[in-house]
């Protein structure tokens, strides 16, 4: 084990509703294998998420429905935490935002910030009904958007073009309950006085050099363009403001991004109290030397460049007020941002409500995990947009994962069990043998930095071109014809066998499912690719159950280095690792995203 620590910190999914498959390519594949592969290299890893559960994503969906958004969240928190373990994403901890620890901890770094000098209060204006003078939340506010002309934008936010707004940019604003037009008075808020940050977000992303190169263009465009940004809304659901005479006020509550992004702290905190060492965090959060990668869909890069930063070095007292760290104590700030570009299906814009979507859960109730990770790995868009289509997802699938991987595994395999049982001995190495076993054994180190920088597309299509030399090795040395020559047969299995060994170790972190099986299948046993689980536990303040992901990932075998196999290791016939799909698959999944069945 080496003492780095790797802090992996993956986007919160909002508990609206289930998750997509365009979702999970974004912040949920990427994110585990990162972490999947710096475990197998040793590191200290510590994957924290958990489900956003604040804001008006949530009450929207609670006044369609007619049910209290508490009700909302408890569904789809757990219908999230299904749909991501079932993908295998390896959290140590994926909570959720309505936790007491969260609110704790969201409401500390707010106090920090005030102590600080970075958050103030200020007079602005808030929508109330003329005709009964209450106040409206910002989501009962409609409007056209001023930024992309689009009808039905919220108060809060435009979804047609995802920019966040306030009620007051909103054009013709009326309100949905019964369509008057709103009065704007005076209302107090806390805004984040993100000007004060300029130099200090500055300086750090000039210190940043690895990133995507979009991904940081974008974040330092960012700073042109810093206006101090309200902290507080006018909404009856989130994490109450810790201040006398705004706590039990029932119509304001921190704004739900500045309280999400706290989540990755608040999450470590819970997995230390929950792990017996409720100090534990501080060594992903405080050691100089711990890196943190945060990882995202593009959507998300204003609040993780530049909004948690901006907390981060206002709770530190490092911004141009100065300050002190908090009681907390000094925080890190991210390593890198890592953010995809979006996913199309078919050549359009996902949407639950046009019905151009596929969920996670229906996705694995047709298709294996790792085909879809294998396809967001090689295929997903990394740093482009990139379309998923069924016919791309059917060939990647059978003529990748079945024909070059699984294929290679089970010919070999097969052959060795039917023939001696085990894993069996070699002889003298040829030229062509030594060359083999140099191309896998060397292939950790190259394929291991790209993974480290999360060029995964690169990685993985790297690991596939190992698997084809392995492939190209058993045609031209065709063991099935050397029935009189078994000593030279038993040399290429084993060298076949021992490539497979190494390939399915540069395999693992993009099929940690299909990585286990392989592992079974040349005779090894216990876990080899640990798998997340989902364990039902109790709010540690308040004693409400959920469930959360987590795992014991630290003493599986997987291991990112060539490891000799040993001859003699018994080996059974083995059965496919991958399923080939049917060309159909194609045509009955365009008619379902057409809506016909
Ligand atoms: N819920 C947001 C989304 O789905 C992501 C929040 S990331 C967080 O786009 F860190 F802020 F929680
Ligand atoms: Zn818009």
């Amino acid at each position: 084990m080496s003492d780095r620590h790797i802090l992996t910190a993956v986007a919160w999914p909002y508990a609206n509703g289930p998750r997509h498959i365009g979702h999970v390519s974004g912040f949920g594949v990427p994110s585990d294998v990162f972490s999947r592969y710096h475990r197998m290299a040793g590191d200290r890893v510590l994957m924290v998420s958990g489900t956003d559960e604040h804001g008006t994503p949530i009450t929207v969906a609670a006044d369609a429905e007619g049910v209290s958004p508490r009700e909302i969240a408890d569904r789809n928190n757990r219908l999230i935490v299904g749909d991501l373990q079932a993908l295998g994403l390896s959290y140590d901890l994926f909570t959720r935002t309505t936790t007491v620890n969260h609110a704790q901890v969201s409401q500390e770094i707010f106090l920090g910030l005030l102590k600080n000098g970075y958050v103030f209060p200020q007079t602005t204006l808030g929508a109330i009904s003329p005709s009964t003078g209450r106040t409206l939340p910002d989501r009962y506010i409609e409007g056209t958007c001023p930024i992309c002309g689009y009808d039905g934008a919220r108060g809060d936010q435009c979804d047609n073009c995802g920019n966040q707004l306030d009620p007051t940019d909103l054009i013709n604003p009326v309100s949905r309950i019964n369509g008057e037009t709103p009065r704007f008075v005076e209302s107090e808020h806390y805004f984040l006085d993100l000007p004060a940050f300029s130099r200090a977000l500055g300086d750090w992303l000039a210190t940043r050099k690895s990133w995507r190169p979009n991904v940081l263009n974008f974040s330092r465009n960012l700073l042109e363009d810093l206006k101090p940004r309200s902290y507080t809304r006018d909404i009856d659901w989130g994490v109450p403001v810790p201040l006398d005479g705004w706590r039990d006020r029932p119509d304001k509550r921190i704004y739900v991004w500045f309280d999400a992004v706290v989540g990755y702290l608040s999450a470590s905190i819970e997995w230390a109290r929950r792990s017996g060492d409720p100090e534990a965090w501080r060594q992903w959060w405080q050691t100089p030397d711990s890196d943190a990668y945060y990882f995202m869909g593009k959507d998300n890069i204003v609040f993780h460049a530049e909004i948690w930063p901006a907390q981060l070095l206002g709770y530190d007292g490092e911004g141009d007020r100065g300050g002190s760290p908090g009681s907390l104590g000094r925080l890190n700030l991210p390593t890198e941002v890592v953010s995809s570009e979006f996913l199309t299906m078919e050549g359009r814009k996902f949407s639950s409500s046009r019905q151009v979507v596929i969920y996670v859960r229906d996705f694995l109730a047709r298709y294996d995990a790792d085909a879809l990770r294998y396809f967001v790995a090689v295929a997903g868009p990394e740093s482009q947009d990139t379309d998923f289509t069924w016919a791309e997802f059917l060939r990647r699938n059978n003529d990748e994962l079945v024909a070059g991987w699984g294929n290679l595994v089970n010919r070999t395999v097969s052959m060795a069990a039917k023939n001696v049982g085990a894993v069996p001995t070699p002889g003298e190495l040829t030229d062509a043998d030594r060359a083999l076993l140099q191309a896998t054994s060397s292939a950790f180190t190259p394929i291991g930095d790209l993974l480290a920088r999360n060029r995964q597309k690169a990685a993985a299509t790297e690991a596939m071109r190992v698997v084809g030399e392995a492939n190209k090795y058993l045609s031209d040395q065709a063991p099935w014809k050397l029935k009189e020559d078994p000593a030279r047969r038993d040399t290429v299995l084993h060298t076949a066998l021992q490539a497979i060994s190494d390939c399915n170790a540069l395999l693992t972190p993009f099929l940690p499912h299909s990585a286990q099986k392989v592992h079974e299948l040349l005779g090894g046993t216990g876990v080899w690719s640990p798998a997340p689980r989902i364990e039902e536990v109790t709010d540690l303040d308040d004693g409400s159950p959920y469930p959360v992901i987590t795992g014991d990932y630290g003493d599986a075998q997987a291991v990112w280095a060539s490891r000799p196999l040993p001859s003699g290791t018994p080996l059974s016939p083995p059965t496919p690792v991958f399923r080939k799909l049917d060309d159909s698959v194609v045509e009955e999944e365009l008619r379902r995203l057409e809506g016909e069945e």
